[in-house]
């Protein structure tokens, strides 16, 4: 026994020891951050990031179940630092890429090579595709010790797909493509974990408010926010279930969703199960079940879910005086005598059960009500008619102001439920950098 504790205690030692090179040798970061901005004309949620060689700041709009990166090649990219990625490439295979363009006629140069992969970059605010070549070129991200900003890396090679101005269209002013974070080889957050050893999990904090930034962190926590309130420790776990068929607009056949579902049962208003139809929560050929998403501004739900859920909410809000819609709402309420708490109006609490009864997704007021008027409330959620793709798509308006973590390696979402509760926002963390 004795034998045995010395050894362990020797290769505790031996682990300390090698731990502690390695962190005094390397200066990689343990973890990234980037800001995240709500534009209130498109109700789009972008970030910015500084790519090529020269560095060029780009803006881009935030898809979390997107495949890739993908920027605007046609219009002004300039860079030396631009390589295009072959078709025999790893990268190539890992992105599901069905196609190569072996020879290219317009005049070469970024988005125009011989031999490249061939992927599909697509835009879901306006549900257009096209096809680009993938290529890789220097990117440079912040990072953090989960408190405040620290110094920034440089990435020589993050791999993204290659668009054409036209899809740019219908995104926010000046953005220049799109940054996906979903579920494949070859988004940010596993290509970020991959260069700088970090795990592949990322927590994404939307803000409420278009005149401060929310936040993505890449990598684990803590995910600390003023004032010294840190939320990863306090998460709910619910597994996220994979999609076996493209929920994307274009896309190679055979490859999967890369959006984000997870395993919603049931959902409750003030406690009381709505009644619903069970099948459409599951995903059959790749139609139902529910997802996350960024690129719907409130949660949309099909007709016959939507019907339901406003009923029960209708009964259990009794005392709300109704007044006439405000589109894209149906239900909406007179602001006049509301009391408001700390979690915004003090309306019926919706729970989205999860795999199991005691993991559910709480929203209050704050996320369920959206102010349209000085005097007017409504129920942000919306109609997704008879015979959608998916069946619940949770929207931004939803996810503001909740810390949601994706963990890539455990094939889980964490979900923190209103930080408010804990006085704090997503546009809490300290941007404000020492250097
Ligand atoms: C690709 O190869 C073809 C045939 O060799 C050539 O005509 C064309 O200019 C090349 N395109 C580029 C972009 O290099
Ligand atoms: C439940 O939804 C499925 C899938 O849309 C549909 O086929 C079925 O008829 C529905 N059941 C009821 C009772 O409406
Ligand atoms: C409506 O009732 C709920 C609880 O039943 C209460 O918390 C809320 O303050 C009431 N709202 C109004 C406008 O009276
Ligand atoms: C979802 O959760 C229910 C209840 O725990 C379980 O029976 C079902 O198998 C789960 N579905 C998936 C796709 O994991
Ligand atoms: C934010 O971080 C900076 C740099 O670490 C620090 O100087 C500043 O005091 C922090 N701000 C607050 C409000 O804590």
């Amino acid at each position: 026994m004795a034998t045995s504790y010395r050894f362990i205690l020797c290769s505790l030692l031996l682990s300390l020891v090698s731990y502690q090179t390695l962190a005094t040798t390397s200066s990689q970061p343990k973890a990234l951050v980037i800001p995240v901005t709500k534009d209130t004309s498109t109700l789009q949620y972008t970030t910015q990031i500084k790519q090529r060689t020269p560095l060029v700041p780009i803006k881009l709009a935030i898809d979390v179940g997107g495949i890739f990166l993908w920027v605007d090649c046609e219009s002004g990219y300039v860079s030396s630092s631009y390589r295009p990625v072959s078709c025999d490439s790893q990268i190539c295979k890992a992105s599901g890429s069905g196609a190569c363009v072996t020879e290219c006629y317009s005049p070469p140069g970024p988005g125009c090579n011989n031999n490249t992969c061939s992927q599909m970059p697509s835009n879901p605010f306006t549900h257009s595709g096209g096809s680009g070549e993938m290529a890789s070129d220097a990117t440079v991200i912040q990072s953090t010790d989960g408190k405040t900003v620290g110094k920034a890396f440089t990435v020589p090679g993050v791999v993204f797909t290659c668009g054409s101005t036209w899809l740019l269209e219908g995104l926010s002013a000046g953005a220049l493509g799109i940054a996906g974070l979903g579920r494949s080889e070859v988004s940010l957050p596993v290509q970020f974990a991959s260069a700088f050893k970090i795990p592949k999990k990322f927590a994404l904090c939307l803000s409420s408010s278009s005149s401060s930034n929310g936040v993505i962190f890449f990598g684990n926590g803590p995910y600390q926010f003023l004032p010294n309130v840190e939320v990863s420790k306090s998460l709910m776990y619910t597994p996220l279930i994979l999609n076996p068929v493209s929920t994307a607009g274009s896309y190679f056949e055979g490859d999967p969703s890369t959006d984000y579902f997870i395993n919603l049962t049931s959902i409750k208003i003030n406690g009381k199960a709505i009644p619903l139809n069970a099948t459409l929560l599951n995903i059959i050929d790749g139609n139902g079940g529910t997802k996350i998403s960024t690129v719907n501004p409130y949660t949309v739900m099909e007709t016959s879910i939507f019907k339901a859920f406003v009923k029960v909410f209708r009964q259990e809000a009794k005392n709300l005086t109704k007044v006439s819609s405000v589109k894209p709402f149906k239900y909406c309420f007179s602001n006049n005598k509301t009391p408001y708490t700390r979690v915004g109006p003090a309306v019926p609490i919706i729970d989205l059960v999860m795999h199991s009864s005691s993991v559910y997704w709480r929203i209050f007021g704050a996320n369920s009500m959206v102010q349209v008027k000085e005097d007017v409330i409504c129920l942000g959620f919306v109609d997704g008619g008879s015979d959608p793709r998916t069946s619940i798509v949770i929207g931004g308006y939803q996810l503001e102001d909740n810390l949601v973590q994706i963990d890539l390696e455990k094939a889980r979402l964490g979900f923190s439920s209103s930080l408010l509760f804990k006085q704090t926002t997503c546009s809490n963390f300290n941007f404000t950098s020492t250097a």
